[in-house]
């Protein structure tokens, strides 16, 4: 499994913690940015993540901001994409287990550094049940379909 992480400044110290998080459990990774403090636009480097996993590119994102809420709408934008913001591992689970979610999206105001491991720990070890569940996903596809964006394949 290949992990796609983002964040902007708000986020920056959070990734970090992230990225070293994923080294320590030798999961692969790639960080697309920010690289530093600097102030940038959450859009930017959230994008790119978002139509990484849409593309197949990455199995999962991981997208962080100060509260979490840019990051998490950017992603939605992108055909194929279902991001979750949790602040808590039970959504963390039910997000995986229910909704198939393939970026999860935190606010480093919003939780600590402990609980944002946990939830990212649950992200990335649930399964998706599948089952009836699969047929709610279909109707968010069917809906992205209806808005005329639903099938664009992204190259980068
Ligand atoms: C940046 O100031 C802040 O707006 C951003 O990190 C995020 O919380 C937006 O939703």
């Amino acid at each position: 499994m290949k992990i796609a992480l983002a964040s902007d400044h708000g986020g920056f110290n959070l990734k970090g913690m992230i990225l070293d998080y994923l080294e320590h459990e030798s999961l692969l990774y790639e960080d697309l940015g920010s690289y530093d403090r600097e102030k940038v636009d959450y859009p930017d480097f959230t994008l790119k993540v978002a139509e990484g996993v849409a593309a197949g590119e990455y199995e999962k994102g991981i997208v962080i901001c100060s509260t979490g809420l840019g990051v998490s709408m950017v992603c939605n934008k992108v055909p194929g994409i279902r991001a979750a913001l949790c602040a808590d591992c039970f959504s963390a689970r039910y997000a995986r287990e229910h909704n198939d979610a393939n970026i999860l999206a935190l606010g480093e105001r919003v939780v600590g550094t402990g609980l944002a491991l946990s939830i990212v720990e649950v992200f990335l070890h649930t399964p998706f049940q599948g089952g009836r569940h699969q047929r709610r996903l279909d109707k968010i596809g069917a809906i992205e379909k209806k808005y005329g964006n639903g099938i664009e394949i992204f190259s980068r």
